[in-house]
């Protein structure tokens, strides 16, 4: 914590000058003062982050001096310096508080190491409580699983940054919900929070969403429309499902990015762009950039800050807590007011494998509150809802606007996943299981990006 403000109250002048000298080589700003009543003055006017208080002063002594900051509510750190340091006054001084006890003669090297150790306990508090602040707020993320917490640091880490965030996860994981908590815990929190789908919008029309239109810039652009970054101006922009983003527009946004500014389609005016872009994608981008599917130049650009987004089956401890929380919902939108779930039936969510993560989690216990014919969801109606239909019919797989090839492509590699972990990873077995030729097996796991744990059982092709 260079240029750090420190205080110095000592009443010998050889000492005050040696003493602002050494650490004002070392890059702090240091005022000091011959006694209590300087100090108090100079405390008056501005705070510091850590004050050297010697003790004998010609106008009080310096544990009252720290008595009084206490009594006043000032939690500043205090280091004491002593000539004669009686052992009453370092226990005294150590009581309110105090951090340290220098003996004088002081020794610059003990002086700079304390020093620097008091800052760093200063700064590491101070973003504690930055980060406290700021989790507080994310009210809509719910789960307090182990990674839950992290997620909600790197949140709040990546709120303070502008670079660009990465949001990666499953589908249903939530990424859309930690896009918006970025954006409310940044300091662009009250500036607008934009959404493009770029799976949901025809390719065709993704560019003018994004960087707008003159009107005229082509058949049916009668008026001139500020696109998503304009809108965006002064907050954020969340690319959503950017890893379906064509090839073309690909390089457009690329460029964008890169030189801060755009022009509206069939425009020539040059926008500056003052945005801070979230994206979030379910697909393997590194694998899509090996593929082709996927700018790396892109990519680079977009994972500046990455931020994954793990399944729900890889922190079941938040199921109880996200199922508690769906069913409230749940119950207030269907008018179920008493419905309530047992252990056992929590139990029973715990044991699914959530292949449609929270999102999943979420409808399974909308279509329980709606369908059970009483008040109490058991074990019973959980294994009906959840062994009942396929994994298809029961999480929801389908998404408006999402191509079918890229649904069913989903669909195949939960299922293909799911029966590769059920076996362990063999690839060998898992096929036969699932009644497949194997060539065709592993022609589908390489499309799809999935492997076995038996890597030398590939047929070479
Ligand atoms: N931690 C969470 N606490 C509360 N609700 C959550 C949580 N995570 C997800 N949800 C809910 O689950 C649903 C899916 O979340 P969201 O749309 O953010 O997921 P997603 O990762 O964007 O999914 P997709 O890849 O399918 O777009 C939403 O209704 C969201 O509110
Ligand atoms: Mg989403």
């Amino acid at each position: 914590m260079a240029n750090a403000h420190i205080l110095v109250v000592d009443d010998e002048v050889p000492i005050l000058t040696a003493l602002q000298k050494t650490l004002t080589l070392e890059g702090y700003s240091v005022d000091v003062a011959g006694g209590v009543k300087v100090a108090g003055e100079r405390l008056a006017r501005r705070s510091y982050d850590v004050a050297l208080f010697d003790v004998a002063l010609p106008d009080g002594d310096g544990v009252s001096l720290l008595k009084s900051l206490r009594d006043s509510g000032n939690e500043m750190p205090v280091i004491m310096m002593s000539g004669h340091a009686t052992v009453d006054a370092a226990v005294r001084a150590t009581r309110l508080g105090a951090l340290d006890f220098l003996e004088k003669p002081i020794s610059t090297d003990r002086l700079l190491l304390v020093l620097a150790n008091t800052l760093r306990m200063v700064q590491a508090e101070a973003e504690t409580r930055e980060l406290r602040k700021a989790t507080g707020r994310f009210g809509d993320l719910v789960g307090s699983s182990k990674a839950m917490q992290m997620l909600r640091e790197q949140i709040a880490r990546a709120a303070r940054a502008t670079a660009s965030v990465l949001l990666l996860g499953e589908r249903g994981t939530g990424k859309e919900l930690v896009a918006r908590a970025i954006h409310d815990a940044s300091p662009r929190a009250k500036g607008p929070l934009e959404k493009l789908n770029c799976a949901a919008v025809p390719p065709e029309l993704i560019e003018s969403e994004l960087f707008g239109h003159e009107a005229g810039a082509f058949t049916g652009a009668t008026k001139q429309r500020r696109g998503k970054f304009e809108r965006a101006t002064g907050g954020t922009l969340f690319l959503d499902e950017v890893g379906d983003m064509p090839l073309a527009m690909q390089a457009k946004l690329l460029r964008v990015l890169q030189e801060h500014e755009f022009e509206r389609v069939g425009g020539n005016e040059l926008i500056k762009i003052d945005v801070r872009v979230v994206a979030a994608t379910n697909r393997d981008l590194v694998e899509a950039c090996k593929t082709g599917a996927f700018r790396p130049d892109l990519y680079d650009r977009l994972n500046v800050v990455p931020l994954v987004i793990p399944p729900l089956r890889s922190r079941r401890d938040d199921i109880p807590e996200l199922a508690a929380h769906f069913l409230q919902l749940a119950a207030r939108t269907n008018d179920r007011p008493n419905a309530r779930i047992t252990e056992a039936a929590i139990g029973a969510l715990g044991a699914h494998s959530w292949p449609g993560n929270v999102r999943e989690l979420r409808n399974i216990i909308e279509r329980l509150v709606i369908l059970s014919p009483d008040d109490t969801i058991d074990a019973v109606d959980v294994s009906a809802c959840l062994g009942g239909g396929t994994a298809a019919s029961a999480c929801g797989l389908f998404r408006p606007g999402v191509p079918f090839r890229l649904l069913s492509e989903e669909a195949e590699r939960t299922i293909l996943q799911e029966a590769l972990a059920h076996y362990g990873g063999q690839m060998a077995a898992t096929a036969r299981a699932l009644d497949l030729e194997r060539s065709h097996f592993y022609k589908k796991c390489k499309a799809l990006g999935l492997r076995g744990a038996d890597k030398g059982d590939e047929p070479a092709d």
